[in-house]
């Protein structure tokens, strides 16, 4: 994996830049759709691609590996012939979710033992073998194994916490280092920040991570319950010390307005759940503010969904068809909401890259800050 930055802009940390892997390029900053089991939830990859436009999407060591398994997932040749899509991969290694979905988990030294939330069977997630699920679902980026404490950690929880993650760290890149990908692409590893909501754990998280010198580098353990002042400002204290050469993907944030203010503090890439679980609930994310689009107001405004939007669908449908089909609960509401919603994220990095390429990001972003957060 190569990455080489553009621009800076010259008022902020924020800068634009592009990442290569072995399937394609990824302008950045960039949003990456978060497509858990094999699928962003009912969308098809012509529309990833066409509408969406996404260079690269996520998916979930935990999920993939309990269905459909890494039987078929090899046999299969890998993720990305499985799903047909042929643009980057990312994989979460899956410690974010043994903690917040699998039953009955234990942590130890050596790895975390867990429950599906499936059908109750018994698995052992560890550093090293979260890196052989990772070759094998064939992801281009692949991620440590980490503990993601909870937003109000108490100090003593979240040192022993970044403590334990930091071992796994080592053990995780040992593990990389020593295995080769199945599927003839290359495939690179990046290392996971914690330290919770305490900014001088995050200073050695950040100096620790950074002494390995890997492709790039991830914030986790942020957007986990603490005020958003706080995940600000440990999104600086790690950037200060993160190589600067290299992208900086934070985990799992965020709301558009979130997006923003975290590129202006220098990150490149992001993922999160909420343009589709959002989505898939009725609000609507425009440039304009934030639609709920069950509201009786909309019932008969048979204006275009989102008059700035810049996918088929935006022009096509109207407001009082969407809310339509959600009061239906028909299934293409969901789906169309989806759709809209990634490729407005998407155009929002896009936007954002284009601004800091003109020199005028900072600017541009405080006005948009004002506009996205309000309710339409
Ligand atoms: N997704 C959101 N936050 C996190 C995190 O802290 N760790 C991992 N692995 N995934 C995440």
């Amino acid at each position: 994996m190569q990455y080489q930055i553009e621009k800076r802009d010259p008022k902020s940390s924020a800068r634009s830049g592009k990442i290569f892997t072995d399937h394609g390029e990824i302008p950045t900053p960039i949003f990456m759709p978060v497509g858990t089991v094999g699928t962003v939830k009912g969308i098809h990859v012509k529309d990833l691609e066409e509408e969406v436009n996404a260079p690269i999407i996520l998916g979930n060591t935990y999920h993939l590996y309990l269905r459909p398994g890494l039987e078929v997932l090899k046999e299969a040749g890998g993720l990305h012939q499985f799903m047909g899509w042929n643009r980057s991969i990312l994989t979460d290694s899956g410690g974010f979710q043994v903690f917040s979905l699998s039953e009955r988990r234990k942590l130890t030294e050596k790895g975390a033992e867990f429950r599906s939330h499936l059908d109750g069977s018994k698995h052992l997630f560890t550093p090293e073998s979260v890196v052989d699920i990772q070759r094998t679902i064939g992801a281009d980026i692949m991620m440590a194994f980490d503990e993601c404490p909870s937003g109000d950690a108490p100090y003593s929880y979240a040192v022993q916490s970044m403590e334990l993650t930091h071992r796994w760290l080592k053990r995780g890149i040992e593990q990389f280092k020593k295995s080769n990908p199945l599927y003839g692409y290359e495939q690179t590893f990046f290392p996971i920040v914690q330290g919770a909501g305490y900014a001088e754990l995050r200073k050695r998280s950040a100096e620790y991570v950074a002494s390995f010198d890997m492709d790039g580098n991830a914030i986790g353990g942020l957007a986990v319950g603490e005020p958003e002042e706080v995940m600000y400002q440990m999104i600086e204290v790690v950037n200060a010390i993160l190589p600067q050469d290299k992208p900086r993907y934070l985990m799992g944030v965020g709301t558009p307005v979130n997006i923003l203010e975290a590129i202006s503090l220098g990150v490149d890439m992001f993922d999160c759940v909420m343009p589709t679980r959002n989505g898939r609930n009725g609000m609507i994310f425009t440039s304009q503010g934030i639609i709920n689009i069950k509201n009786e107001k909309w019932k008969t405004d048979f204006s275009p969904i989102d008059e700035q939007g810049h996918c088929f669908f935006d022009l096509h449908y109207s407001k009082a068809y969407l809310r339509h089909l959600f009061v239906a609960r028909e299934m293409l509401g969901p789906q169309i909401a989806s759709i809209h919603n990634l490729s407005f994220y998407l155009w929002l990095v896009s936007e954002a890259r284009r601004q800091i390429e003109s020199g005028c990001f900072s600017t541009w972003k405080d006005q948009m800050v004002k506009q996205l957060a309000r309710r339409l």
